[in-house]
């Protein structure tokens, strides 16, 4: 029931509003029912003292001086005042006419001056106990010179009490009716501040696959909302870049696959036209299988990288001196150095260790090099080095060639990407080597970076993990 933000923020109001005023209720109603009775109290003890002045005791007698002007008061049956006047053993003496059959309640032994609520009858009083002590006689201190008496004097308080219990009444009622009033307020408040939440929604909604362009605007949103409607506008960009990737990977595979298979079909044709010589027949095969060629290497790419992409490829991890493998790399590429004049120059000891699958790892350095060597100038160098840095062996592949544009920097990573134009098809490239070389680094727990400068040279910089095992 109290599963939205806007039930949840209106509860927890409505809880600490009640509680506080709940309180503050409490507080005034205590402070008037002091109020009520101490002002009783008091007039209660000043007839009780206004009686007692009227009483002359001595060990026999008591007399009491009582006036019409004071008894008036006390005589009516529907009077609300009472008083009873008795000796200390409870004995009464005289009391008012106004109690009728009725007794004031007395335990004798209550001597201090004593203030009780009781029920006199049906009516609630309020009534004091007001001990007037007897005297010795200062001459002959055995005998009483006066006796002590007990003035009990009483008041209907029923009015007090309903004036009490209308004030509870109009306090509590106030309580209910100003939650009552703030609980429709929050409510509408609530509604409102969450307004601009439920239209961003309905935008994102309206965001779908086909149409990946659309965007929260971040200026009519209230200024605690455009945090996430620019995080949305941040994902939808990601995304959106993404899908694009996507599509035009598959637009660049079905454009590569498409060269080569054409040549295939308009070379089959030419060939099935008419009776051929063996020569031409010999020329056509080997344009064909040329194509094939590159067909096969296309795919063979493409399925590496859909193996290298997916998390079910197994890798086999295993002690590797990684000096001796980059020199393995090179090795395999020295016929396409030489035959460029391209000199490569790496330490002849490096103390290099990971831990890493070989085969692997001889993919990525190969494809590095082969790079290195194929977009470099006649007679251009490559240097390879190794630095540790913080677990990490840094392999730093630097060459002295054309370099890439700085705006194609970012996307030599994106399949079937070739910087620049004008080198592209004479050397020979697909565009999807920097690609594998990135699954791999990243299956391998590492990251790997490319700096250059157009005419200059590029830098290859790759990060694994140091095997700590080893020295
Ligand atoms: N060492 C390098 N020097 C200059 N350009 C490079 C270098 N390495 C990669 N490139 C650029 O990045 C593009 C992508 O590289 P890669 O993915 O290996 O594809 P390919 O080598 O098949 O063209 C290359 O076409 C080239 O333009
Ligand atoms: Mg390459």
């Amino acid at each position: 029931m109290f599963t939205s933000i806007k039930s949840k923020v209106i509860l927890f109001y409505m809880v600490v509003l009640f509680v506080t005023l709940s309180l503050l209720g409490i507080f005034l109603y205590f402070s008037l029912s002091k109020i009520v009775y101490h002002s009783l109290d008091s007039s209660l003890l000043s007839r009780a003292k206004a009686i007692a002045t009227l009483i002359s005791t001595d060990r026999d007698e008591t007399e009491f001086n009582f006036s019409d002007d004071v008894m008036w008061e006390y005589n009516s049956p529907k009077s609300n005042n009472f008083f009873q006047i008795r000796r200390f053993n409870g004995t009464t003496l005289e009391k008012a006419a106004s109690l009728g059959n009725l007794e004031l309640p007395f335990s004798a032994g209550e001597i201090g001056i004593a203030f009780k609520t009781i029920l006199l009858g049906k009516k609630p009083v309020r009534l004091v106990n007001f001990p007037v002590p007897g005297e010795r006689d200062p001459q002959n201190p055995a005998t009483l010179n006066k006796q002590g008496i007990i003035v009990q004097c009483a008041v209907n308080m029923q009015d007090r009490l309903y004036l009490l219990k209308s004030y509870g009444i109009v306090l509590s009622s106030s309580v209910i009716f100003i939650i009552v009033i703030s609980a429709a307020g929050g409510f509408l408040i609530a509604k409102k501040a969450l307004t601009p939440i439920r239209e961003i929604s309905e935008k994102i909604d309206g965001i779908s696959e086909s149409n990946l362009s659309g965007r929260v605007s971040t200026e009519s949103v209230p200024k605690e909302l455009t945090v996430l409607a620019s995080s949305f506008n941040r994902t939808f960009d990601r995304l959106e870049k993404a899908f694009t990737r996507q599509r035009q990977f598959a637009a660049n595979a079905s454009h590569e696959l498409r060269t080569p298979l054409s040549v295939i079909l308009s070379q089959s044709e030419i060939l099935l036209r008419k009776e051929r010589s063996a020569r031409e027949y010999q020329n056509a095969l080997s344009i064909i299988s040329g194509a094939a060629t590159i067909m096969s290497e296309i795919v063979q790419k493409l399925l590496a990288l859909a193996r290298l992409s997916t998390d079910t490829v197994e890798l086999t991890p295993e002690a590797i001196n990684l000096g001796e493998l980059v020199r393995d790399s090179a090795r395999l590429l020295r016929p396409l150095a030489e035959q460029k004049g391209v000199s490569i120059h790496m330490p002849s000891v490096a103390e290099a260790k990971i831990i890493g699958d070989r085969t692997a790892l001889l993919e990525l350095f190969s494809n590095l090099i082969e790079n290195a060597i194929k977009y470099n100038v006649p007679g251009g160098k490559i240097d390879i080095s190794f630095i540790g840095e913080a677990g990490y062996i840094v392999t730093e592949i630097r060459d002295t060639g054309i370099g890439i544009p700085a705006a194609d920097l970012d996307k030599v990573f994106d399949r079937f990407y070739r910087a620049g134009k004008s080198h592209l098809k004479d050397r020979g490239g697909i565009g999807l080597g920097l690609s594998i070389c990135r699954e791999i680094v990243k299956l391998q727990g590492g990251r790997m970076q490319i700096e250059s400068i157009e005419g200059e040279g590029t830098r290859v910089s790759v990060h694994l993990k140091a095997d700590e095992h080893v020295g």
